[in-house]
């Protein structure tokens, strides 16, 4: 498939149920639809006093989302934390992906417009194409059952590792995807369109991206220990 183009056999198909199907045949992944959960964690940073603490996270770093689903969550969350750049990763909605972020560019008024790629292919191959040390990473919904099985997890949490900036993190939000050799800082918030529901995300990273942020950190540590909620491998 090429890299660049959203032009695979699934963009043609405009009915979920059959890219379903046709992503079950490949077998590297499964074109579940979206469950909001890239939305949820925009709407958290952009909305509530401790999810704008992320925000430094994002600034400044190329932003990669691992699949993007098809709405334009992840380029809105890049743009607003003022990333230089994102790029998402989609192999089976790249079409309407595409759409939606171009939508969104020239619909919100007042959203910094940053440059941005989308790429149909499947993650792991994506993240193998990419140099060591460079990138911040985004996954929501990314649950076991949408992935092929451990052994590709696995590869593909080797390969964020690697390349992973080191004043940065990767954010796994909902997502089951958990790098081994990274420390991990967990917390849970209410999802900011049914604040029942609650999102796990998993802030990973070097030890070097705990150092540079550290104020940050302790003051989601501090904030999310009070409410019984906190880390996970302190960042040590
Ligand atoms: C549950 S959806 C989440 C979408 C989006 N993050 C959201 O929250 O709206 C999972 C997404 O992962 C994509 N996906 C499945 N296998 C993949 C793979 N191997 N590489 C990249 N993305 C994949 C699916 O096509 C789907 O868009």
């Amino acid at each position: 498939m090429n890299k660049d183009s959203p032009g695979s056999s699934f963009s043609n198909s405009r009915d979920w149920r059959e890219r379903l199907s046709d992503s079950r045949e490949q077998g590297t992944g499964y074109a579940a639809p979206g469950g909001e959960f890239t939305k949820a964690l925009f709407e958290w940073v952009a909305a509530d006093p401790k999810g704008n603490l992320l925000k430094n996270f994002f600034a400044g770093q190329r932003v990669v989302e691992l699949g993007a689903g098809m709405m334009p969550y992840g380029y809105k969350l890049a743009a607003a934390c003022g990333a230089r750049n994102f790029v998402a990763v989609e192999p089976f909605y790249s079409d309407i992906q595409k759409r939606s972020i171009q939508s969104c560019i020239s619909s919100e008024e007042g959203l910094p417009r940053i440059p941005f790629k989308v790429i149909g292919q499947d993650m792991l191959d994506y993240l193998r194409d990419e140099p060591d040390d460079l990138l911040c990473v985004i996954a929501c919904g990314i649950e076991d059952c949408i992935l092929p099985g451990p052994d590709y997890r696995s590869k593909v949490e080797c390969e964020i590792a690697r390349v992973l900036a080191s004043d940065t993190f990767f954010l796994s939000s909902h997502s089951d995807l958990y790098p081994k050799d990274l420390r991990a800082l967990e917390l849970t918030y209410p999802r900011p369109s049914n604040p029942r529901v609650f999102d796990r995300l998993r802030i990973h990273g070097m030890s070097s991206a705990f150092d540079c942020h550290e104020s940050l950190v302790s003051r989601l540590t501090a904030q999310f220990g009070e409410a019984g909620r906190g880390l996970v491998r302190p960042p040590s």
